[in-house]
């Protein structure tokens, strides 16, 4: 068991199940409902916790009821929230969710207006209490500061950063962390159209480090920092039912491969896997069950 702090946001899921995708305007059925805790570090917390992890969330959470409602579901999946900040005012960051029974796809219609997790609340963090770091890329300067003081007071702690998609000035976080998880949203932003091209040209520009991009159908690959690169085709199951959060697991996945010392391509294979099998159940819980 390894301690995992993920730095991050924490939001309210509320996902409805529905028989195909609505048209704009109409009026439909949910056939099924679920309030769950959500947002990219929270998920792969969760997926951690489920592995048999200690997960930390540093986060802002707000003093609603919604944020009563998310505070249970991350105690329910044993989440240590003492690196957690309580906004008073603000709102939790809230998902509504639109899960398409009939081939998994979640539309996600995101609301927040809380403020970001920042340096000085990072700033006092016993950071020697965890084995491995995790930051969600957004925030940048902010994120780029608790990097820094990472790598400067505890060089040998891992970092692996998240970066999901475009955002102002997120390259500034591609240097000096050990893994760089990289989703399709933030690659095709930049004209690439396959992962392999892509992590070939992020190489030349970031040099030393371990790099990870998962294509959804189209596979992942892992370019290493010594030039290795490997492919693994997408685990498909037989049936789709729930994909949210498929890319948070494969972050899970490949964290605790890692942390298992296993090599890169295991540790691609073990996270491809992973995600596969998340798609084929819904919710995480049936992740611990191996
Ligand atoms: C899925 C997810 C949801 C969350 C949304 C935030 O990856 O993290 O759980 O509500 O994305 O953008």
């Amino acid at each position: 068991m390894a301690r995992i702090l993920a730095v991050g946001i924490g939001a309210l899921d509320i996902i409805n199940e529905v028989e195909g995708y609505p048209p704009e305007d109409a009026e439909v059925r949910a056939v099924g409902q679920r309030i769950t805790c959500g947002g990219n570090a929270t998920n792969t917390l969760t997926v951690l916790s489920l592995l048999g992890h200690q997960s930390c969330l540093a986060a802002v959470l707000a003093n609603d009821f919604a944020g009563e409602q998310l505070r249970q579901g991350l105690v329910r999946h044993h989440i240590d929230l003492g690196a957690c900040r309580i906004e008073r005012q603000g709102r939790t960051p809230t998902s509504y969710i639109c899960l398409n029974r009939l081939n998994g796809s979640r539309t996600i219609v995101h609301y927040r207006k809380l403020s970001e997790y920042r340096f000085s609340d990072f700033v006092g963090l016993d950071l020697s209490a965890y084995d491995w770091l995790h930051f969600e890329g957004r925030n940048v300067q902010d994120t780029r500061n608790m990097i820094d003081r990472a790598r400067k007071e505890y060089p040998e702690l891992p970092v692996s950063v998240e970066i999901e998609k475009s955002r102002p000035g997120i390259e500034v976080l591609f240097k000096g962390v050990d893994l760089l998880l990289i989703g399709q949203d933030y690659a095709r932003s930049k004209g690439f159209t396959d992962p392999q091209h892509f992590l070939l040209a992020m190489a030349d520009r970031v040099g030393d480090c371990n790099m990870v991009c998962a294509w959804g159908a189209g596979g992942a690959r892992v370019q290493g920092r010594h030039g290795e690169m490997y492919l693994c085709p997408a685990y498909i199951p037989a049936e789709i039912v729930d994909t949210l959060g498929a890319g948070d697991t494969f972050n899970a996945g490949f964290i605790d491969a890692r942390l298992q010392g296993r090599g890169l391509k295991a540790a691609l294979e073990a996270a491809n896997y992973l995600a596969g099998r998340k798609c084929a159940m819904v919710g995480y819980e049936g992740l611990a069950l191996s």
